[in-house]
């Protein structure tokens, strides 16, 4: 969603501000915007699309040591050239930059705004707006800031320049991630620290409604009643060129294939030094002192929690609920005396999942995030936190960040079982090194996958996965893969709810994608296929080794049946893949989405 970057020092900004926006693309966004601040005053530059359209939009002959720079996914006003940032107060004298969302920006315009002519849709201009108006009224720019923040309901990231004084840029944040970089005679500002790790990789977290003075030599972070907090810098622990393509024609391929790496990773980041797995002890106490586990995620990191709760179940003998993230504050269900809340999210900073972590840290309940993204807010503000390891994860379409989170799931359930005296019954060192064979082996297939794209998805409408036990949480996520990337309508159901409604939709050479993992369910999900193809679907069964028949399409290798899903969505991946890319999709970039969720 919406990125943020700033830049002030002895350099020119513009370059640098227009690179770390290149790095936030993946992020998601409609449309982008520079500020750069010299002793002529604020140029601002924005335009709809692509930031390649910024580009050539940009004054090249302009030398300008201060900016900020902002990507905008619409929320507040469509998405166009007067909608996006930076927004200017009518005297031009300010401009902002501005991710979240500001719940009570009508009512502050009516209260502050009456005589004020509005030139876009956007929450964020009665933002600059009210700030210039406390301006007038005769208070310090900080002081107005800091006043007009305070009236803010609702979640911000801002950066913004006064022309007056070319030596600040005012740093603000609640509920929206945001960081400050330090360099040598230069700081920057940045939602996420890939965008400005060309210039430095010393950063410094922001708190919720901390404001922050940046200068080009100094950093000064203080709350709202404007006392001055001090904080170290930490090291981001991101290789550049783990963010880079390389070769590969896009960051969904490179990522599918990163993951019998990840798979090795994370073994050996969660493996003792006499070779066993091992987690915090704390958080094994944790999850054993529960008596029932809630998971909460959205999107893919849901799927992931639905087959968590399997191996939760089946190994460590705890109970386990499964929630959409959105949802869970309206339906919540009774909690039962002891319970412990697990967050996944590849990002860490989902907004859904961000206000259930804050419901429930209020009543007062233990929580473990499960993330990619070490210091994120979600992982912060949890009471412990188990890491994916599974490096930066660039397209939008999750893809390893799934089935690291399967892994880490896995051996939290492994573990804790060992530590309740459970005998499993595998060696999970072992089977996640099968797994990550497997998985090569997979991606060794690409072929096998591209040919099944062209066969099934060139021409379809819509599309069925099913499965059954283990296979129809696959199926979930592999249909979420397919729409989100090629926009085919894709839906994935348990293999026996198809009859009750759902195999009406099926029609002559309607593709149904079938799962067929589990030997207890074998046939009956055979069955399932079967009733399809005699109402005229185009069947494509992905079965496993020593479960295979004739009319397969694709038969996996053999690995541990409650560890399938590590390898089954492989192929599910692979074929979003080439089908969007048959499209002519923007396989990385789809649209209306966002790598990272933080509105509500
Ligand atoms: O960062 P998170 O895991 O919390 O994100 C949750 C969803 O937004 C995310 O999984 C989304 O569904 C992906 N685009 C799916 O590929």
């Amino acid at each position: 969603m919406c990125g943020i970057v700033g830049f002030i020092g002895q350099k020119d900004s513009k370059e640098i501000l227009l690179k770390g926006l290149e790095k936030l693309e993946y992020r998601g966004y409609d449309s982008a915007g520079i500020a750069v601040m010299n002793d002529e005053g604020v140029h601002v530059f924005k335009e709809k699309g692509r930031i390649a359209t910024l580009r050539e939009a940009v004054d090249q002959r302009l030398f300008a040591t201060a900016g900020i720079g902002h990507t905008r996914w619409a929320t507040h006003g469509v998405p166009s050239k007067v909608n996006a940032h930076p927004h200017q107060a009518t005297s031009e004298r300010f401009t902002l930059v501005h991710n979240g969302v500001i719940e009570n920006y009508t009512q502050l315009k009516d209260e502050y705004l009456q005589n004020v002519e509005l030139k876009s849709d956007t929450d964020t201009e009665v933002v600059v707006q009210v700030l210039e108006q406390f301006v007038k009224q005769g208070l310090e720019v900080e002081e107005a800031f800091r006043k007009t923040l305070s009236l803010l309901k609702g979640s911000y990231a801002i950066a913004m320049l006064d022309e007056q004084n070319s030596e600040t840029i005012y740093v603000a944040k609640n509920k929206s991630p945001l960081l400050v970089g330090l360099g040598d005679t230069f700081n920057v500002v940045a939602s996420d620290a890939m965008a400005m790790l060309q210039v430095t990789d010393q950063y410094i977290e922001l708190m919720d409604k901390e404001i922050v003075i940046v200068k080009k030599e100094s950093v000064t972070i203080k709350n709202l009643a404007g006392e001055t907090i001090n904080r170290d810098p930490y090291t981001a622990e991101l290789d550049a060129s783990d963010i880079e393509k390389g070769t590969y024609p896009h960051y969904m391929l490179k990522e599918i294939d990163e993951q019998p790496l990840v798979m090795r990773k994370i073994v050996q980041e969660y493996q003792s030094d006499n070779g066993t797995l091992t987690i915090d002890p704390c958080i094994v106490e944790a999850m054993k002192g529960a008596d029932r586990i809630y998971i909460i995620a959205a999107g893919t990191s849901y799927h992931a929690g639905l087959v968590g709760k399997q191996f939760i179940e089946k190994m460590a003998h705890i109970p386990v609920e499964v929630h959409i993230s959105s949802e869970f504050s309206y339906n919540m269900p009774l909690l039962s005396e002891k319970p412990l809340f697990i967050f996944i999210s590849q990002s860490g900073e989902t907004a859904d999942s961000r206000a259930v972590l804050v419901h429930v840290k209020e009543m007062g309940h233990k929580a473990i995030t499960i993330t990619n993204v070490p210091g994120s807010t979600l992982s912060r503000e949890a009471d412990y936190t188990l890491l994916l390891h599974a490096g930066p994860e660039i397209a939008v379409a999750s893809t390893k960040a799934y089935t690291a989170q399967l892994a880490v799931l896995a051996i939290l359930a492994y573990v804790t079982a060992e530590s309740k005296g459970i005998m499993v019954g595998m060696d999970l060192v072992k089977e996640l090194g099968i797994i990550a064979n497997s998985m090569e082996a997979l991606c060794d297939d690409k072929e096998v996958m591209e040919a099944i794209a062209w066969e099934y998805f060139t021409t379809t409408r819509n599309c069925f996965f099913i499965g059954r036990a283990m296979d129809f949480f696959v199926g979930l996520e592999g249909a979420l893969k397919l729409k989100e990337i090629s926009y085919i309508q894709a839906e994935g159901f348990a293999g026996g709810e198809l009859k009750h409604g759902t195999i009406a939709l099926i029609e002559e050479g309607t593709p149904v994608i079938a799962l067929a993992t589990q030997e207890h369910v074998n046939l009956s999900i055979r069955g399932n296929v079967k009733e399809v193809v005699a109402r005229g679907a185009h069947p494509c069964i992905i079965s496993m080794k020593g479960l295979e028949t004739e009319e397969d399409r694709y038969v996996l290798p053999a690995v541990n049946e409650m560890l399938t899903p590590l390898i089954s969505v492989i192929p599910l991946q692979l074929i979003s893949y080439y089908a969007a890319l048959h499209r002519d999709c923007d396989v990385d970039k789809p649209r209306n989405l966002a790598k990272s969720v933080t509105v509500e």
